[in-house]
């Protein structure tokens, strides 16, 4: 438990205050956010207090895009968060996410990697060159937003030891489903009302960016908020003509002979309107 929970206690009496003490004279001072975190609507106590719909839900993920945004871009030196998951987005009664626990973020010049010995994070969510060789900058963060969004659209912890072996891993298990073209089934079975194709497709192939093992090929945060809120599935480039408006999702993995997480979307025109069943 950190110091956070000891001040966020005892400012509760005042109930519009929170602030983190982050060394003997520094502090952060944060709003008070009284509706819970992501993870508690997503896997815990806040399931008790309603339906966490998926408009809800992209509200959240894109407030946290918008947060690291500015985080990595907008400000100098750079912030580069380091501990990016479910539990650290809090949510506020409209349902934007809000970016807590600055307890392990770092500074850092611009187009500045940091190296270092003592990888911090949490399982599941830390960059794969990060976890390996301490190389540090905000494509990180990227990467652990990548499994936030993963997380939110699936209701799946990131790394869950209670699921048959090929599916602890999140990231694995999403690219397997993909790869089987079974991207439909990955919804959180929970949501009554699920999201269009469109719109699933959309969140699919931005997470799979943001995971991508490549850390140079992850998008920036400013580009996945932008993508997030766009109402176009982000196609590469040279694919943008074959893009159509009905048809069943067939994502396919374009990736043989490269490590990269990039992925294209190939829409049959099926004249059905089997995408469009739900609503968003
Ligand atoms: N601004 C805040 N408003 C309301 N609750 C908060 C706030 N910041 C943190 N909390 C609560 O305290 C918990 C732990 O805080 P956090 O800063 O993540 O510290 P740590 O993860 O180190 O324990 C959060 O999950 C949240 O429930
Ligand atoms: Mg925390």
């Amino acid at each position: 438990m950190g110091t956070t929970c000891v001040i966020v206690g005892f400012f509760r009496m005042h109930r519009s205050i929170n602030i983190t003490v982050i060394s003997f004279n520094r502090m952060l001072v944060y709003e008070f956010v009284n509706n819970g975190n992501l993870e508690q609507w997503l896997h815990g106590a806040m399931r008790q207090h309603g339906v966490f719909t998926w408009d809800n839900r992209m509200k959240v993920v894109i407030g946290t895009a918008k947060a690291l945004a500015y985080l990595h871009e907008a400000i100098e030196p750079k912030v580069v968060h380091r501990d990016i998951k479910s539990s650290n987005i809090l949510i506020d009664d409209e349902f934007n996410g809000k970016v807590s626990d600055f307890g392990l973020a770092k500074m850092l010049g611009s187009d500045k990697s940091h190296i270092t010995t003592r990888v911090m994070g949490t399982f599941g969510y830390v960059a794969p060159e990060y976890a390996n060789t301490g190389m540090l900058n905000e494509k990180s963060d990227v990467y652990s937003f990548g499994v936030l969004l993963l997380e939110t659209v699936t209701g799946r912890d990131p790394v869950d030891y209670s699921r048959s072996s090929n599916e602890v891993n999140l990231v694995e298990w999403l690219k397997m489903m993909i790869a089987n073209r079974r991207a439909e089934e990955v919804v959180d079975p929970i949501l009554e009302v699920r999201p269009t194709i469109r719109a699933l497709k959309r969140a699919l192939l931005i997470a799979l960016r943001c995971v991508d093992p490549d850390s140079e090929k992850r998008p920036k945060m400013g580009q996945v908020a932008r993508m997030l809120e766009s109402e176009e599935v982000p196609f590469r480039e040279d694919r943008r003509n074959r893009r159509s408006r009905t048809g069943s999702m067939d994502i396919e993995s374009i990736t043989e002979g490269s490590t990269s997480a990039e992925f294209a979307i190939k829409v049959e025109r099926t004249g059905s309107s089997r995408s469009d069943r739900s609503q968003t």
